[in-house]
């Protein structure tokens, strides 16, 4: 089938900084960090390095692969493929409207920090200036503020993504990206310089692997549901980009820059946070989710003055390019499923329309995550309760039932994205074979490499590394 209703990318410029712009997220700047802090350092990077290495590429190039060669997005392209697989598409829907909802939320924060030091640095604010240790729980227990902020920063994506790949998306992460690594870098300068910094960089880059030997299925599970996440794999945003990719594009080379580049920015995100952390907490890299908000804003607060406040607004302010690039993948990802059905039943593509619809019901679900104060809860003066406190299950904390958030992400992140990506390298491996993905490579006139090693990937070690993560995950939301 030709794809001749579609707008595409531009250039695969374009195509690689909108696909990087959706990796690169929040997963880079907040989750990795975080999870390298509290699962050794360099042994969680040294593992994260192999699954992106032996699993992470030939997820996205079979993703990018389906994406081209039906031209579809997921609920269609899997249906195409096969009818049996339509269900997978469905999957890869729920996932990015679960993310989004939490996702949202936590772009909004990220917003009002950006906003908050932006005017600490002219003294219109006080914000990371007044007591900053009860800050995070008098701002997340805010629940109009919480909501006002979610909202506008669903509405900014909603613009973009109604303006299509080309127009929008394409557009902004052009910009975008480019400013993201140069802000990084300036970042991890100032940083460097700090008395204290080296700590930092001797935990994540100083050989050690003792925390394997004593725990080494949390750290690999912790590793691949972040690197999973990390790369927007699993769930149908990379097919969508896929879908818009020219047939004149490298997919293997495409593969390769995007996985590098955002492993890069991970270990980037990293290479401020921790030795930020060495510098002006007394080492403590174990702020748990908690670091990107608290530890950091106590970071900007220990640099003081002017330039505490400038270094937090730069450090926010790309977070915040980085979470809007991936939230919009997602949107994305809904958005065209609706669009390709009213194709294909012959009418308007009404792109607008759906974006609305779509940020309308984010909002609604989003609710929950803005209004339970990220865990704290009635009890912690916040508007909603816990999950746990909803279901009285005060006693038993699981990673799932501490705040809204864990309850998405779990549903999400946790369960339906290794399920999917079990299922589509298993399918690719085993019932549509490598021919399928080597002609769709091949297509645009280059040679494919590494045959068999792609072939094991799909058959063997992405379905069973999927398996382990899955039983990990599970004994530890529910036993
Ligand atoms: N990769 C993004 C991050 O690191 C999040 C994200 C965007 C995502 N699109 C996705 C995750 C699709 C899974 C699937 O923050």
């Amino acid at each position: 089938m030709e794809k001749t209703n579609r707008e595409g990318f531009a250039s695969n410029f374009g195509f690689i900084m909108a696909a990087v712009g959706s990796a690169v997220g929040l997963g880079n700047i907040w989750g990795f960090p975080y999870k390298m802090g509290m699962n050794g350092g360099f042994a969680f990077l040294l593992i994260y390095l192999v699954l992106a290495i032996f699993i992470g590429i030939a997820v996205m190039v079979g993703e990018l692969v389906i994406g081209r060669k039906t031209g579809l997005s997921p609920i269609a392209a899997y249906r195409k493929l096969s009818k049996k697989f339509t269900f997978l598409g469905y999957m890869a829907l729920a996932c990015p409207f679960l993310i989004l909802c939490f996702y949202m939320v936590l772009g909004g924060m990220v917003m009002r920090y950006a906003c908050g030091y932006l005017l600490a640095m002219f003294g219109v604010d006080t914000w990371g200036v007044a007591d900053i240790s009860t800050y995070f729980g008098v701002f997340t227990t805010n629940g109009t503020s919480m909501v006002i902020w979610t909202l506008i920063f669903i509405v900014i994506n909603a613009v973009i993504v109604a303006a299509g790949i080309g127009g929008g998306i394409e557009k902004f992460c052009n910009i975008g990206m480019p400013c993201l690594f140069v802000i990084l870098l300036i970042v991890i300068v100032y940083v460097a310089v700090q008395p204290g910094a080296m700590g930092g960089y001797q935990f994540m880059f100083g050989f050690n692997i003792e925390p394997l030997k004593t725990d080494f299925l949390t750290v690999l599970k912790t590793a691949a549901g972040q690197m999973f996440f990390s790369l927007s794999l699993g769930m149908g945003a990379i097919i969508t980009y896929g879908s818009y990719l020219n047939k004149k594009e490298k997919i293997q080379k495409n593969a390769v820059i995007i996985v590098v580049m955002d492993t890069l920015v991970a270990i980037m995100a990293g290479m401020i946070v921790m030795p930020a952390c060495y510098a002006f907490l007394d080492g403590n890299t174990k702020g748990g989710p908690g670091l990107l908000f608290q530890s950091m804003q106590m970071v900007f607060h220990n640099m003081g003055g002017f330039i505490g406040n400038l270094m937090g607004f730069l450090f926010y302010f790309l977070v915040f390019i980085a979470a809007i690039s991936s939230s919009m993948s997602l949107l994305e990802a809904l958005t065209s499923s609706r669009v390709d059905r009213n194709v294909e039943a012959g009418k308007a593509p009404n792109r607008r329309k759906i974006v609305i619809v779509f940020a309308i019901l984010v909002a609604i679900f989003a609710l929950p995550n803005a209004l339970d104060g990220i865990g704290a809860g009635v009890a912690g003066g916040a508007t909603l309760p816990t999950p746990a406190e909803l279901f009285g299950m005060t006693d038993a904390v699981k990673g799932w039932n501490d705040c809204w958030l864990d309850f998405y992400d779990m549903l999400s992140e946790g369960i339906l994205m290794p399920v999917g990506a079990m299922i589509m390298a298993f399918a690719i491996g085993w019932i549509w074979k490598m021919d399928f993905v080597v002609e769709e490579c091949e297509s645009s006139g280059c040679k494919f490499w590494g045959k068999a090693f792609f072939n094991i990937c799909y058959k063997f070690i992405t379905p069973i590394g999927m398996l382990v993560v899955l039983y990990g995950q599970i004994t530890s939301y529910f036993f």
